[in-house]
């Protein structure tokens, strides 16, 4: 029979959309947090996470009895034959993943874990950690399968449904077989490994983009010196198909939950066995680079000093389309400007109440008001539909800074404004 019983531990994004989108494909999921006040809300079909389709995937699952919610691992799990650990995993001492959640829910559960079932690791966790978690377990019956995802913040229901790839490891290839079954309607292409491996492509997987994405930064910068056009750049290069057209968008570095916690787990990963990753740290030091140069932009377009001067804020999100702030590069450009005495306002449409050091305002409008230069820092499409002229009359100055080349250069010099970009435009 196709459908199993489920267990999700953990109702972040990863967990939610995991639990919800399993009981979708047939599944019956209970899904467990800690939280008691959040459980209630999931229990009425509220879902506080901005991510598209996520709701109504909750609700369907609710109304058809395939989904539930509980407070606590241990009462997630009694009954099943498939328990999945989506707990986060912070960056903890000298960058390394902190697997406090993780130990926490494997003492919860190891004694209440019913025979023969599977714990799959969703979460990402240093290579190794299977088999630590198997360890800890002490549950010779009870084989620990590394699952990564691989969902995108914003995209994580659309990514579950029609990933790019399922990855599965396992020490033991029957458990592995099981897990992957899961998510045999999906039709997606299935490695299927050891736990080892499996652990490591995500890292493998999230760092490569992180190195992308600081090769583009670096090649815009190198635009600007050689007074190249990084959009045409980098469409030329995407067009070889090993290399592809995606994640070649110059920024102001990267940021979220996931690639700068990756990035460094990662070099603790190899430097506890000893290896040097030169590549690696090179991507994350490039990364700090892109945020003082994104403030040296606007340092140069506030007149060479920001003490004093008004900065108003384009988006606050480490990415368009989430709230999510953490460790968003838009965060850390704000720390730097106010470390150098700028006035900050600013406006995200996706998020609400307080950012140290900014004055969060309800739109983009009362963001550049009186502003001595706007800084773009998310890409929200709405704010390519701003009306610029209003923009050019409630501002001080008319110097905008596009730290993502998102704006249409020639609408706001149409307007009387001056577009600055990253590795495009009038040499700034
Ligand atoms: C990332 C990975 O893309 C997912 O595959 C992975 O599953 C996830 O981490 C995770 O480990 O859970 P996410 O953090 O949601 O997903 O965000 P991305 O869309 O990867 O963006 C990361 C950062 O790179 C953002 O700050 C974004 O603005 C920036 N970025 C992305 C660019 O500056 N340019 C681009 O072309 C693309």
């Amino acid at each position: 029979m196709f459908a199993r019983r489920i267990a999700v531990v953990g109702t972040g994004y990863v967990g939610l959309t995991t639990g919800a989108c399993l009981a979708s494909l047939g599944h019956r999921v209970v899904c467990a947090d800690v939280d008691v006040a959040k459980v209630h809300r999931l229990r009425a079909g509220h879902v506080s996470i901005l991510e598209p389709g996520l709701s109504e995937l909750v609700n369907e699952g609710l109304a058809a009895g395939r989904l539930e919610f509980v407070v606590g691992a241990a009462q997630a799990v009694v009954d099943a034959e498939v328990v999945f650990l989506c707990v986060p995993t912070p960056m903890g001492a000298g960058g390394a993943a902190d697997l406090a959640a993780v130990e926490s829910v494997i003492a919860e559960v190891r004694t209440v874990l019913p025979v023969g079932c599977v714990v799959v690791n969703k979460s990402t966790v240093p290579v190794g950690t299977a088999a630590r978690v198997s360890a800890l377990l002490k549950r010779k019956d009870v084989p620990v399968v590394s699952n990564p995802e691989f969902l995108r913040e914003g995209t994580a229901v659309r990514d579950f449904l029609n990933p790019d790839r399922i990855v599965v490891g396992c020490d033991t290839q029957d458990a592995a077989e099981r897990v992957a079954a899961l998510y045999a309607r999906l039709g997606a292409p299935t490695v299927l490994t050891d736990a080892a491996s499996a652990e490591l492509v995500k890292y493998a997987a999230n760092c490569f983009l992180a190195m992308k994405l600081s090769y583009v930064n670096a090649i815009a910068e190198l635009c600007e010196r050689l007074g190249a056009d990084v959009a045409d750049v980098t469409e030329g290069m995407g067009y070889d198909r090993r290399i592809g057209q995606s994640f070649l968008q110059p920024g102001p570095g990267w940021g979220g939950s996931c690639l700068p916690k990756d990035t460094h787990a990662l070099v603790q990963v190899a430097g506890a066995v000893g290896f040097d990753f030169p590549l690696l740290t090179a991507t994350i030091d490039t990364n700090t680079r892109q945020r003082e140069r994104v403030v040296s932009k606007i340092r140069h377009a506030a007149g060479g000093r920001l003490r004093g001067k008004r900065i108003g804020l384009l988006g606050l999100a480490f990415k368009a389309g989430t709230d999510d702030l953490r460790d968003s590069p838009a965060l850390a450009v704000a720390e730097l400007l106010l470390a150098e005495g700028a006035e900050l306002t600013g406006y995200d449409p996706g998020v609400r109440g307080e950012v140290p050091g900014v004055r969060v305002v309800d739109d983009a409008y009362a963001a550049v008001k009186g502003a001595d230069v706007v800084a773009l820092l998310t890409e929200w499409p709405e704010f390519r539909c701003l009306d610029w002229s209003r923009v050019a009359e409630l501002v001080d100055s008319p110097l905008v800074v596009d730290t993502r080349n998102h704006l249409d250069p020639d609408a706001l010099q149409r307007c009387g404004l001056t577009w600055w970009g990253v590795g495009r435009g009038p040499a700034n």
